[in-house]
């Protein structure tokens, strides 16, 4: 480190989090189940049978968790509303529920923070998975209602609307490897899934549009994959052709204008013929967004395998098989390589120009500790915003509208199948106590923040 890279003026510095990772209180205030809750209570589902149930306690401690958002000196703040507590019975909205994001917003606005909303981060209703969930296209016009009951209550003050948060997670861990909730291992299930998304992200936006302010931004998260072929052998980067076609086109092409690639629909023909499509689909799906947000964690490698069956998160992908890039990893053992997330942002800038992007997550998990001076030395992690921060400035000096970058987590909190085990946070959660402590991580991101730049 021996320049610093300052970042263009009005940069945005924000951290994110979901509402199912933090909040708890999880019967509080008129709330019912949503599929995480109940992938909670299924043995095995979540490591150590961690549950969501109390969390981080951010439905009751908010205002100390903003008031620490504040003091980093943070631009923007992403946070996901849990549709759970806004419509707990079907078709009856919850004023508690309201309430809360609308107390929310207001601090968050009251703080000097950019208030930047996801409607969908993976907690589905439970009584509407009963009824099918996003197996069945009448999901996405649910999904639509409740964005414009969120955008009639909130639109005069959240500027930033991201519809859904990555769809292939939901899409293909939900419903391809079932890793994630709800739980189910069915490929021809997951494409239609991925579609009855994409078809809630175009209606939602249709929706929006006619509620929102003409200034407000809306937008979509995606974790695009960064996939690079084990050699330029023909074979391998068919592989890699075909991961990116499952995992990043499947998504882009579509809410990009393109429909749905040919070589995707023909790597899963033996699941889905898209039968799925209906007219007009496609045109609801490429609603004019405002941005793209890019999730990065970890690059990808794969290579040619002709033994390797389909991978189930990877409809289509018999033959492939993922190696190991050869990088240090995390503690959730992803490799790190920044330079990868240069790639994926002018990859994202070539395929989307004139698009702006957000880095609307990015971040790692490290096995840190609370030392006896009450300090948390999490120095890698640290390394990592600083590298990936460094990456995002080299995608910007050649072109890329990168407008922002947010630090992922907030807190530490649940992740997911890994439950409480893995920790993101730039802040410490201590669960028993709930005390939280901000991380070397944090005060460094801070001061890259006030001076809108890396500092040497
Ligand atoms: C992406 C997801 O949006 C977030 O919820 C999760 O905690 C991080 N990745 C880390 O896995």
């Amino acid at each position: 480190m021996t320049e610093s890279l300052t970042f263009p003026s009005g940069f945005r510095w924000g951290t994110a989090t979901a509402a199912y990772q933090i909040e708890g209180a999880v019967a509080a205030d008129g709330r019912t189940p949503s599929i995480w809750d109940t992938s909670c209570r299924q043995p095995g589902a979540i490591v150590n049978g961690d549950t969501g149930d109390v969390a981080c306690d951010h439905y009751r401690r908010w205002r100390e968790d903003l008031a620490i958002v504040a003091e980093l000196g943070l631009t923007d703040y992403r946070f996901s509303v849990s549709w759970p507590r806004i419509e707990p019975v079907p078709g009856r909205i919850n004023a508690a529920g309201l309430d809360f994001y609308d107390r929310l917003v207001d601090t968050i606005r009251e703080l000097g923070i950019r208030p930047v909303l996801t409607l969908y981060h993976w907690d589905l209703r439970q009584w509407l998975q009963d009824d099918g969930g996003w197996r069945e296209r009448s999901t996405a016009k649910l999904f639509a209602w409740y964005a414009a009951i969120l955008a009639e209550r909130l639109g005069d003050r959240v500027a930033t609307w991201t519809t859904l948060n990555e769809p292939w997670c939901s899409a293909f861990l939900g419903h391809g490897s079932g890793v994630h909730a709800p739980g189910l291992r069915d490929p021809a299930l997951a494409l239609r899934v991925a579609h009855n998304l994409l078809l809630g992200h175009g209606t939602a936006v249709s929706g929006l549009r006619a509620i929102l302010p003409r200034t407000a931004e809306v937008s979509l998260a995606l974790n695009l994959h960064q996939v690079r072929a084990a050699s330029d052998r023909p074979d391998d980067l068919d592989a890699a052709r075909r991961i990116d076609g499952v995992a990043n086109r499947i998504f882009l092409d579509p809410v990009l204008g393109r429909g749905y690639p040919e070589d995707v629909r023909r790597d899963v023909f033996e699941h889905t013929d898209f039968g799925f499509v209906r007219p007009g689909d496609l045109d609801l799906i490429a609603a004019k967004i405002d941005s793209i947000g890019v999730n990065f964690y970890s690059p990808s490698l794969v290579i040619a395998d002709p033994e390797s069956p389909e991978i189930a998160a990877y409809p289509g992908s018999q033959g492939v098989s993922f190696v190991d890039p050869g990088f240090p990893v995390t503690a959730m053992d992803w490799p790190v390589d920044a330079s990868a997330l240069t790639d994926l942002l002018l990859r994202v800038s070539t395929d989307a120009p004139g698009l702006p992007i957000l880095v609307t997550e990015n971040g790692a998990a490290f096995d840190d500790h609370l030392d006896a001076d009450g300090r948390v030395r999490d120095e890698e992690r640290t390394a990592y915003l600083h590298d990936h921060l460094a990456a995002v400035h080299d995608a910007i000096a050649p072109g890329a509208d990168v407008r922002g970058y947010f630090a992922w987590s907030l807190l530490d909190n649940v992740e997911w199948a890994y439950g409480y085990d893995k920790r993101f946070g730039i802040v410490r959660v201590d669960y028993d106590t709930q005390e939280r402590t901000v991380k070397d991580s944090a005060r460094a991101y801070a001061a890259w923040a006030a001076a809108n730049a890396l500092l040497p």
